[in-house]
C-alpha cells in the first residue's frame, strides 16, 4: 500500500494485474487500490468504496485520518468554520420512519419561532462571532415562500456580512429561486441514501426519491451552495449503499456534505434499530475530505452525541465546520429528531464558547469568517 501522493496515477481495471506504487505486479485488489487511489485523489468505483469500508480498523481509520489532516490543511490551515444553527419549527408534514419531528409522533411538543424570535437568535450570535446562521425547521407550510422570503430579507439587510443557510426540506424550483433571490446564499438537503430501494425503505410511499435527487439538482443550477449527506448505519444500509453514497457525492460535488450516526428515537418505527457507530461515520469523513479536499464537512451534533468527544474526533478525521446550537434554550429540547441530542440543556447557553475550547483542545481554531465554499460560482 502506498502513502506516495505522486504514484499510481493510472487508472486501474480490475482484473487486470497492475504495477502497485512499488513496482510490484499484482492481482487487483480493490482495498488496495481504493487505498491509493483515494491518495492520490482519483475517483473509486464501486467496490474499491464497499472494500475500505469493509476493511474499516483502526490502522485504516489512522492513516486515512492522517491524509485527510493534510489535505484539509493545504486549502483551510487549521481553520474550523461555524454555523448557528436556528430550529424555527418542530412541525413537520413528513413520516420519515427515522425522524423523531415525524409527522405521527403525537409525543413530540410542537413549537414556531416567530420573525422576530429568528432575528434576535441572530442578533445574539452575531455578536457572538457567527458570521452563518442555518435556518432549519422540518416542512412545515405555515412557512410560505412570502412568509420564508421575509425573514431571509430582513436577516440580509441587517447581516449583510453573513451567509444564510436553509435547510427547509423539499420545496419546488420556484420557491428555492425565491429564497435565493431574497438573498439565501447555501442548501442543506441531504439525500439521505443515494439507493431508491433503501430510500423507500426509511420513508412513507409518499416521499419519492427521484423528487428529493430532482430538488438537489434544482438547487444546484439555481446557483445555491448546496449540501447533500446521509446518516451512517441507518436501518437496512449495507456497506454497498454507502459506496452508492460516495459515488454519487463523486459525480454531483456538492459543496457540503453532512454525515452522523443514526440514533434512534424512542417514539418511531425505528426505535428498536441499532446506532450507526463513531468508527463508521470517522472513516466516513476522512473519505470525503480526501474525494473532495475543498468540502465543507460538518462533526455533526449526532456524532458528538454518540460518544462526548465525538465533534472533535470528526475535526481530527477531516471535518471542518461545526454547528453549535443558536435557538432559544426553551425551545432546544423540542427539535428531537433523535434520543439524548446534546446541548438542549441550561449548559447549552453558551454552546460557542465550549466550541472554542473544544477545538483550541484539539490544536484547531473557531473562526469568525463566513466561511464560503472555494469552489462556490
Ligand atoms: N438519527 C440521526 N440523524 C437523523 N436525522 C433525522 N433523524 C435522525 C436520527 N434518528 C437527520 C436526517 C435529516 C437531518 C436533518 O437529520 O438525515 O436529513
Ligand atoms: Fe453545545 Fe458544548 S457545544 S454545550
Amino acid at each position: 500500500m502506498s502513502t506516495d501522493l505522486t504514484k499510481n496515477k493510472n487508472s486501474i481495471n480490475k482484473n487486470e494485474d497492475y504495477s502497485n506504487s512499488q513496482g510490484v505486479i499484482c492481482q487487483y485488489d480493490p482495498f488496495c487500490v481504493g487505498f491509493d487511489k483515494l491518495l492520490c485523489q482519483q475517483p473509486l468505483n464501486k467496490e474499491e468504496f464497499t472494500a475500505l469500508l469493509d476493511n474499516n480498523t483502526i490502522h485504516l481509520r489512522e492513516q486515512l485520518a492522517a491524509a485527510a489532516d493534510k489535505v484539509r490543511r493545504e486549502h483551510f490551515g487549521n481553520k474550523v468554520y461555524i454555523r448557528g444553527l436556528i430550529e424555527f419549527s418542530n412541525y413537520c408534514k413528513n413520516d420519515c420512519y427515522y425522524c423523531g419531528i415525524r409527522r405521527s409522533n403525537r409525543s413530540a411538543e410542537r413549537y414556531r419561532l416567530s420573525k422576530e424570535d429568528i432575528l434576535s437568535c441572530c442578533r445574539e450570535g452575531y455578536t457572538l462571532g457567527f458570521r452563518t446562521f442555518v435556518l432549519q425547521s422540518g416542512e412545515d407550510a405555515y412557512y410560505t415562500d412570502e412568509r420564508i422570503a421575509d425573514i431571509v430579507s430582513s436577516i440580509h439587510e441587517a447581516y449583510p456580512d453573513c451567509a444564510i443557510t436553509l435547510s427547509l426540506g423539499e420545496r419546488s424550483y420556484e420557491s428555492y429561486k425565491l429564497l435565493f433571490d431574497a438573498g439565501a446564499d447555501r442548501y442543506l438537503l441531504r439525500h439521505e441514501t443515494a439507493v431508491k430501494k433503501h430510500y423507500e425503505q426509511l420513508h412513507p410511499a409518499a416521499m419519492s426519491f427521484e423528487h428529493r435527487m430532482q430538488c438537489l439538482q434544482d438547487l444546484k443550477d439555481i446557483g445555491y451552495q448546496v449540501g447533500c449527506g446521509f446518516m451512517v448505519g441507518s436501518p437496512y444500509q449495507t456497506h454497498e449503499m454507502l459506496a452508492n453514497d460516495l459515488l454519487f457525492i463523486q459525480d454531483f460535488k456538492p459543496h457540503m456534505v453532512g454525515i452522523g450516526p443514526f440514533i434512534s428515537h424512542q417514539d418511531t418505527p425505528f426505535a428498536s434499530k441499532k446506532n450507526g457507530t463513531l468508527e463508521d461515520t470517522l472513516l466516513l469523513l476522512s473519505i470525503l475530505r480526501l474525494m473532495q479536499p475543498t468540502l465543507l464537512l460538518p462533526a455533526t451534533t449526532a456524532l458528538g452525541t454518540i460518544h462526548p468527544k465525538g465533534r472533535e474526533h470528526g475535526i481530527l478525521a477531516g471535518a471542518n465546520v461545526v454547528m453549535p446550537n443558536l435557538s432559544p434554550t426553551k425551545n432546544r429540547a423540542k427539535y428531537s429528531l433523535y434520543d439524548n441530542k446534546i446541548c438542549t440543556g441550561d449548559e447549552s447557553a453558551q454552546c460557542i464558547r465550549c466550541m472554542d475550547r473544544r477545538m483550541e483542545g484539539i490544536g484547531y481554531q473557531v473562526v469568525i469568517d463566513r466561511g464560503d465554499s472555494p469552489n462556490r460560482k
